[in-house]
């Protein structure tokens, strides 16, 4: 399957993106293990959420869905999961792998997690290493799924300090720490999201959390709660980027989750010059969530601040592409994580980038975009879901057609990007 894009007129509009994925995961896997119900609202039915779904039924969750966003959780306890009866088949979710791995790692059944093409070739060994010292024995294949995690392993709280930012990794500690004797710690090296404390909060379970230090204590039950997902930052800011190229759109993304620990797009784009605003901030639950206004924008390029490079980890082929639009050219330092994402996005967005006629210089854990004027072209987008929506988001300012290749994998984030787009006069097919 691919995108044919037209350049198009952006309308002014107003859109609801759909849920938050990483609030989404958690849900799931939180309320499986809660005692009592969870119903959760705004839920992303992505194919990557979708997974963790079928994973936490296949271990004797009753999950019911009620409606295309609204999800109900009979939790079966902290030590209520049954051992599935196949192995666990994670698609293209990094996510619900690494998680999975810590919830897994505390059971007293055997488990295995296999995954689609682009995941068996992603790095484990940053989760296997942490739960192999709390006690747990899990095999990979050279470090990579499939996962193979004995279970019944009597597991031992530990003081991590995480050699890369990375939310999925605290997520797998911490989630295997609530079944580890004592305390789990994990520190930090910059701040990643924090959707698994702040929902663990909300369930009941006490987490302290000082400085970069995140504690729990072993056996606290969880309690099931209403969570009302947010609104995606990571998809909402392909809408963001397509009303800032436009030439005069003026756009309102409803109910997005803007918990500090993800608007790190919002401040490099606005460092760009980007004309963003956030009105009528509000909470759901623990989630910080506002209405984003964005208006056609006239961008600069610049050097993006390192520091926030964690805080908008998922939106650098977003800032690619802003960065090739802008006048003079911006420097993103710090990015090595992107070479092991869902594809090696560096090289992927310098690729597509190069292809539609923008100029990029790419370093081991970096790339200079030189601003331009996008051509039409063949991108592909290997298999990356944000890739293919970014290249995308370009094609709506290209001088001409843009296909984008092979973009299925848009269905395990934004399985409503085209009709999204579509609203804001964008001619995709
Ligand atoms: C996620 C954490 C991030 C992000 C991913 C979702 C999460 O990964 O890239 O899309 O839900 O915890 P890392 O924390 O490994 O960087």
């Amino acid at each position: 399957m691919n995108f044919t894009v037209q350049p198009s007129l952006i309308a002014d509009a107003k859109v609801t993106v759909p849920g938050d994925k990483s609030v989404s995961h958690r849900a799931l896997m939180l309320g499986g293990i809660a005692e009592g119900r969870t119903t959760i609202s705004g839920f992303l039915a992505g194919e990557d959420c979708l997974a963790t779904m079928a994973a936490m039924s296949a271990m004797g969750v009753d999950i019911l869905q009620t409606s295309a966003t609204d999800i109900v959780v009979n939790g079966v306890g902290l030590r209520g999961l049954v051992e599935p009866s196949a192995e666990l088949d994670l698609g293209n979710s990094g996510t619900a792998m690494r998680l999975m791995a810590g919830l897994l790692s505390g059971q007293s059944f055997p488990s295995v997690m296999v995954g689609d093409e682009s995941l068996t070739s992603r790095p484990m060994r940053r989760v296997i290493t942490p739960l192999s010292s709390m006690g747990a024995e899990i095999e990979s294949n050279d470090g990579c799924p499939p996962l193979r995690i004995q279970g019944g392993s009597h597991l031992r709280g530990i003081d991590y300090t995480l050699p890369v930012a990375s939310a999925q990794v605290k997520s797998a500690v911490l989630l295997a720490g609530l079944y580890a004797d004592g305390i789990t710690t994990v520190k930090e090296p910059a701040v990643t999201r924090d959707h698994t404390e702040r929902m663990l909060s909300a369930m009941g379970v006490k987490v302290d959390r000082a400085d970069s230090r995140i504690s729990l204590r072993g056996d606290q039950q969880l309690f099931g709660t209403d969570i009302q997902v947010p609104a995606d930052l990571s998809s909402a800011s392909f809408v963001m980027l397509a009303a800032i190229l436009s030439k005069s759109a003026d756009v309102l993304l409803d109910g997005v989750g803007v918990n500090p620990t993800r608007t790190g797009v919002i401040d490099i784009l606005q460092a760009m010059g980007a004309d963003i605003s956030l009105q009528n901030a509000r909470l759901y639950g623990e989630e910080p969530v506002a209405d984003i206004r964005v208006r056609a924008s006239t961008l600069h390029g610049g050097s993006v601040d390192p520091k926030l490079v964690s805080l908008a980890i998922d939106e650098f082929p977003v800032l690619f592409v802003a960065a090739a639009a802008a006048s003079g050219k911006t420097e993103f330092t710090g990015i090595g994580e992107l070479r092991v994402k869902e594809s090696d996005r560096i090289a992927a967005m310098a690729s597509g980038l190069r292809n539609l006629g923008i100029r990029v210089d790419e370093t081991d854990d970096g790339a200079t975009v030189h601003g331009g004027k996008f051509r039409g072209g063949v991108v592909e987008s290997h298999g990356d879901h944000r890739v293919a929506m970014s290249l995308a988001v370009a094609a709506t300012v290209a001088d001409d057609t843009v296909t984008v290749k092979d973009v299925a994998a848009v269905n395990t984030s934004f399985p409503e990007f085209t009709d999204c787009l579509g609203r804001l006069g964008v001619d995709i097919q």
